[in-house]
């Protein structure tokens, strides 16, 4: 994505000069033989690289074990599922608008300040509204290396150009982000863990990244995984400190309501007041306000998650490890497994699917050398090192 040339500059329209296509010249368009008007998307569209999902199905395979999405093994809370079946009895009634009952369940369990909290659809969604409210043509966006591919897409849905800043190692470097700022620059995005790296930065770090930029720059800590950390607030003092930091999370990991949509963001009150201008007024559906706010208050079962993934996550990095296959110290709910090249990787991908064990293959990060696997349950983990350990052994059919 580094230097997307052009972009953002308006490109030749094959149909300038023509009479634009409405219905008082249709009819001198049509008698004089011209084409219509071909419909086009803004500039840049087209070149918006399509965002894969991790796969879920294997042809010829019928039970299959999904670690392609960093979803949650054990699912949502039971509360949140009581909570999603009390709502689906009105359906016929539009969600609140204001997300007034999940903003306080998020800024109670977080100690935050509910007016500075936004819910969107997913925190793809909060992306977006930052990408659309502050970047444009002639404004870039940067990120690390191997950052989560919706910030580009954002960035070039809303035509600017995203840039990236190398990283060390698969982790995130401050000193290369700042050096990638200049006055162009309006938008640092951060995933703090980072996916698909696993690995994160102390908040030292992003204290002195938020510290570096220019006045019209914001930075964007991107929380997705940060449930999984000990002692770690996701950026939220950071948040509550400057005017230039945003928060975002999500509720499609840890709290395993990936299916429903439903993300949030902690931010100072006029990026709050800026976004709420760009979203649509019922974004979150009232089940999912109503399953991610039973689901946020029942700490007692992320807890049990964070502790059952802490636990799996290990063995299984340890394990690999143990078979000659090294990851970073992961912080989330997945590790980057390394292969010695991108064929090793692509044939014990392949390997894995015959058994129907789906992980995701990560080219499209720049990491073709690397898998990474979700952390599933008991099971799903012994079945991974199983496989792995006869895919080791030359076991490839
Ligand atoms: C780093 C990161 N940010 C944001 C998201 C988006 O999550 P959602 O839109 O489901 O809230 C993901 C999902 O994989 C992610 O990995």
């Amino acid at each position: 994505m580094q230097e997307v040339a052009g972009r953002g500059v308006p490109r030749a329209n094959a149909n300038a000069g023509k009479p634009f296509c409405k219905a008082l010249e249709v009819a001198r368009t049509c008698e004089q033989g011209d084409e219509p008007m071909a419909i086009t998307p803004q500039p840049g569209i087209s070149d918006i690289a399509l965002y894969q999902g991790g796969d879920a199905h294997v042809d010829g395979v019928n039970r299959v074990i999904k670690l392609s999405s960093n979803e949650n093994p054990l699912g949502p809370s039971p509360l949140a599922r009581a909570a999603y079946l009390e709502a689906a009895g009105s359906m016929e009634v539009y969600p609140s608008s204001d997300h007034a009952g999940l903003r306080a369940a998020i800024a109670e369990v977080h100690g935050l300040d509910a007016d500075r909290i936004i819910c969107g659809a997913g925190s793809d969604e909060i992306i977006s509204f930052l990408c659309t409210a502050y970047a444009g043509p002639g404004d870039e966006v940067l990120y690390s290396e191997h950052g989560f591919l919706m910030y580009p897409i954002s960035a070039q849905v809303a035509g600017a150009t995203p840039v990236t800043a190398r990283e060390t190692s698969r982790h995130a470097n401050v000193d290369a982000l700042i050096a990638g700022v200049n006055p162009d620059t309006r938008l640092v995005f951060v995933a703090n863990p980072n996916n698909p790296t696993g690995t994160m930065i102390p908040v030292d770090d992003l204290a002195r990244l938020a510290e570096a930029l220019p006045d019209e720059c914001l930075l964007v800590i991107d929380g997705a995984y940060a449930e999984y950390v000990d002692d770690y607030d996701g950026g939220a003092a950071l948040v509550a400190a400057r005017d230039n930091v945003v928060m975002t999370r999500t509720f499609s990991k840890i709290f395993g309501l990936g299916g429903l949509r439903v993300g949030w963001a902690y931010a100072p009150g006029h990026v709050i007041d800026t976004m709420n201008r760009v979203r649509g007024p019922f974004n979150v559906s009232a089940p999912g306000l109503a399953a991610a706010e039973a689901a946020m208050r029942d700490q007692d079962y992320v807890a049990s998650c964070k502790a059952a993934n802490a636990r799996w996550r290990d063995w299984l990095a340890a394990e690999l490890d143990g078979l000659g296959l090294p990851s970073d110290r992961s912080l989330a709910n997945f590790i980057l497994v390394q292969f010695p090249d991108e064929d090793a990787a692509k044939a014990a991908d392949d390997w894995l699917r015959k058994f129907g064990l789906i992980v995701r293959r990560v080219a499209g990060y720049g990491l073709p050398h690397c898998l990474r696997i979700t952390v599933g349950d008991e099971d799903a983990c012994r079945s991974i090192v199983k496989f792995m350990s006869e895919f080791q052994k030359g076991a490839r059919a």
